[in-house]
């Protein structure tokens, strides 16, 4: 498939638009209420790039967006290194991660939520080593080994330095690498909210987890199994052993089998694909279940028919959620897994891998060696 023709296709859940102006225009407004679902966490992570500059006028190389558009916008620049304010910390970043939400920022689809406060620097979570902290700081020093999940008083992870908040920060689990610890800031923080927080799964019950070999997905088949549920996931042919080897009970092809023929009477739902696949999902679940959707909302009428509920979930970094990780991480009950690391200086590459909207686990950018424990 041609580059192009593989950007249409993968934009198209969300950013397909239809041909006729009318339905152009309702593409759009979905569009952009699907969007802002995430939008809480991507203010968060979108921040102007001219911070407070150090004393020494330190820099640092970040992907800076000066302009909303082509992958052309994004640019490896030197810029000022930020200082941490005294509520803040200065985190040398090792490896941060890569959501689909950063192609949306690029392209400008969340504009009206971010605004033009150009530059930006792009990233949402990341992982590295506390390089200096401001005087209001108790919980970490410099030296501790830490990963974050940002917010808006934060910098973008695609950086060689960012700040973070102690509220959106926790110590890395020594069990894994920066890279792992990258992935699982937002995409973890997201299944675990959904789970644990908004569906209160427990043990012995059952959960379908639609897009379960992606970032989100495939650290929600672990926290369900952690939590003693009965895990069925869909995911395309090519991911039937990974949902598998993740820990799905139950492995549905989307491409060759319909899901409701398989998942009935299910307790919870995860919605990480939204549209079609929602709209299928309200008659698998029990009297009383609940849907949580990441990217979609559930339709009140439908949900009532069915006797279910129904709620579209904004993650929001936290870092309780991010300490409730660490500890399944450091049981080896969730283990991230990392498909592919991209330099810094091939975010483009790395951008392109996740708009396919087909990535296997999560990508990362790898912006320094991984130090020597
Ligand atoms: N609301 C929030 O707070 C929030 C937070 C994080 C993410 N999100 C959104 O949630 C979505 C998932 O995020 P992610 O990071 O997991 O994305 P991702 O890493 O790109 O994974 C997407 C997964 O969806 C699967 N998929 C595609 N079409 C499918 C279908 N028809 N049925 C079942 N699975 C399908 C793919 O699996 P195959 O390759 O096997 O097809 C892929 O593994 C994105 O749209 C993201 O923007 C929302």
């Amino acid at each position: 498939m041609g580059k192009v023709a593989q950007e249409q296709r993968s934009q198209s859940k969300y950013f397909s638009l239809a041909e006729s102006g009318a339905a152009r225009d309702a593409e759009r407004m979905r569009l952009t209420k699907s969007l802002s679902i995430i939008g809480g966490l991507l203010a968060g992570a979108i921040l102007p790039a001219q911070a407070a500059t150090s004393s020494q006028n330190a820099t640092m190389k970040a992907v800076v967006l000066r302009a909303y558009g082509e992958p052309e916008m994004l640019k490896l620049e030197e810029m000022p290194r930020p200082e941490p304010k005294d509520d803040e910390i200065l985190i040398r970043v090792i490896a941060a991660s890569v959501n689909p939400v950063d192609v949306a920022i690029r392209k400008g689809y969340l504009a009206e939520i971010i605004g033009n406060k150009f530059p930006l620097v792009l990233g949402m979570d990341a992982a590295g080593v506390v390089e200096k902290t401001g005087a209001k700081i108790t919980k970490f020093k410099k030296g501790d080994e830490v990963y974050a999940f940002f917010t808006l008083a934060s910098e973008g992870g695609y950086a060689e330095y960012v700040i973070a908040k102690e509220s959106e920060t926790a110590l890395k689990p020594k069990a894994i690498t920066y890279a792992q610890a990258a992935a699982v800031g937002a995409a973890g923080s997201t299944a675990w909210q959904a789970l644990i927080e908004t569906a209160k799964l427990s043990s012995g019950q059952t959960i379908l987890i639609h897009g379960g070999s992606g970032g989100v997905g495939h650290l929600a088949i672990q926290i369900a199994k952690a939590r003693g549920a009965k895990v069925i996931a869909t995911g395309s042919t090519a991911n039937q052993d990974f949902l598998k080897q993740t820990g799905a009970d139950v492995a549905i092809d989307y491409s060759k089998t319909k899901f409701e023929e398989i998942a009935k009477d299910v307790d919870v739902v995860l919605d990480s694909v939204g549209r079609d696949t929602l709209k299928r999902t309200y008659g698998v679940v029990k009297k009383g279940g609940i849907i949580v959707s990441i990217v979609d909302e559930p339709a009140q009428a439908d949900l009532d028919a069915h006797g279910i509920r129904g709620v579209t979930l904004r993650s929001s970094p936290k870092a309780d959620t991010l300490e409730e990780l660490a500890r399944l991480m450091e049981a080896k009950k969730l283990v991230p897994v990392v498909s592919e690391t991209y330099p810094l200086a091939d975010f483009n590459k790395a951008l392109d891998q996740i708009a396919t909207r087909h990535t296997r686990g999560k990508v990362v950018l790898q912006v320094a060696d991984e130090p020597r424990s």
